[in-house]
């Protein structure tokens, strides 16, 4: 890779990151926020067009053994799946647009969703090595962001390693740092089996996989098992009662209706949905 390629501010902060191994993530992210990165100087790097497969386009720019750069084209529609960052210690990711953000805690084998925010053009948020989260673009235009991840170790590639949490599979996988759905069997390793994850995490995991499935046009290996979870008429029971009773219950709605709108795009029965946001007295139910 060629660093005179590199837009004068993507450069300075590489410069200024240099040799340097022990950065905390609020030093990393001060100084991805002083390199004042603009979105016009990184029209050469966008990857808009990226194979359908991949759930958005990623665009290595800068790699030593200590740290990379990368920037993210997010197409409409685009997310990543559930994942952290392998070897990161420190880091730090810089929105041109706004874009979705979901963080997990991950506790055994028990994943729960912590929150989900909506991430502001030029935000610039932390990544350290505790971070499971996703992220993603609900709206339609085009959004770019440049992330920075640092080690401080040594090795070949930063984000290899990194973890994708595939709830349907109950698997956490191994993978070379693109956080994509439904990867064939060859671009991962398991590095346990035995995944749970609470209800909204759940609604959550299968919602983007519709939405997943319907961008790319396949019926993938958990089509059927995505679309059936929404039409479970025990979930429909149970979900009222939890729904109820819980304080997330607004992300519990955004999510369903979300569901729904994939579910109808591929022309599946929306019914168990609709009994849902009926029972919960939803004034926007069917609209
Ligand atoms: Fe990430």
């Amino acid at each position: 890779m060629n660093k005179l390629t590199l837009p004068l501010s993507v450069s300075t902060l590489i410069e200024s990151i240099g040799d340097r191994t022990d950065f905390t993530t609020a030093e990393i992210t001060q100084l991805l926020k002083a390199a004042n990165i603009q979105k016009k100087e990184l029209k050469d790097f966008t990857t808009f067009d990226h194979p359908k497969k991949e759930g958005y386009g990623r665009k290595l720019v800068y790699q030593t053994n200590h740290f990379e750069v990368l920037v993210v084209s997010w197409a409409p529609g685009d997310f990543t799946a559930i994942h952290n960052h392998g070897y990161t210690n420190w880091g730090a990711v810089k929105t041109f647009g706004r874009l979705e953000h979901s963080t997990y805690s991950l506790d055994g084998d028990y994943l729960t969703t912590l929150f989900r925010e909506k991430l502001a053009p030029e935000e610039v948020i932390p990544v350290d090595q505790s971070l499971i989260h996703q992220m993603g673009n609900p709206y339609r235009e085009n959004v770019l962001s440049i992330h920075v991840y640092g080690t401080s170790q040594m090795v070949d590639g930063i984000t290899e390693n990194s973890q994708l949490f595939e709830i349907g599979k109950g698997e956490v996988q191994y993978v070379d740092g693109g956080a994509f759905y439904d990867l064939p069997k060859s671009q991962f390793a398991i590095a346990n089996s035995d995944l749970h994850a609470d209800r909204l995490t759940t609604i959550g995991h299968y919602t983007q996989l519709l939405n997943f499935y319907h961008k790319t046009g396949v019926r993938g290996a958990q089509y059927r098992k995505a679309v059936n979870y929404f039409h479970d008429r025990s979930f429909e029971s149970r979900l009222t009662t939890e729904l109820e009773m819980d304080e997330k219950q607004v992300l519990y709605l955004i999510e369903l209706k979300k569901a729904k709108h994939f579910l109808r795009l591929l022309g599946e029965s929306t019914q168990t949905i609709d009994s849902i946001l009926m029972d919960l007295n939803d004034p926007e139910n069917f609209s």
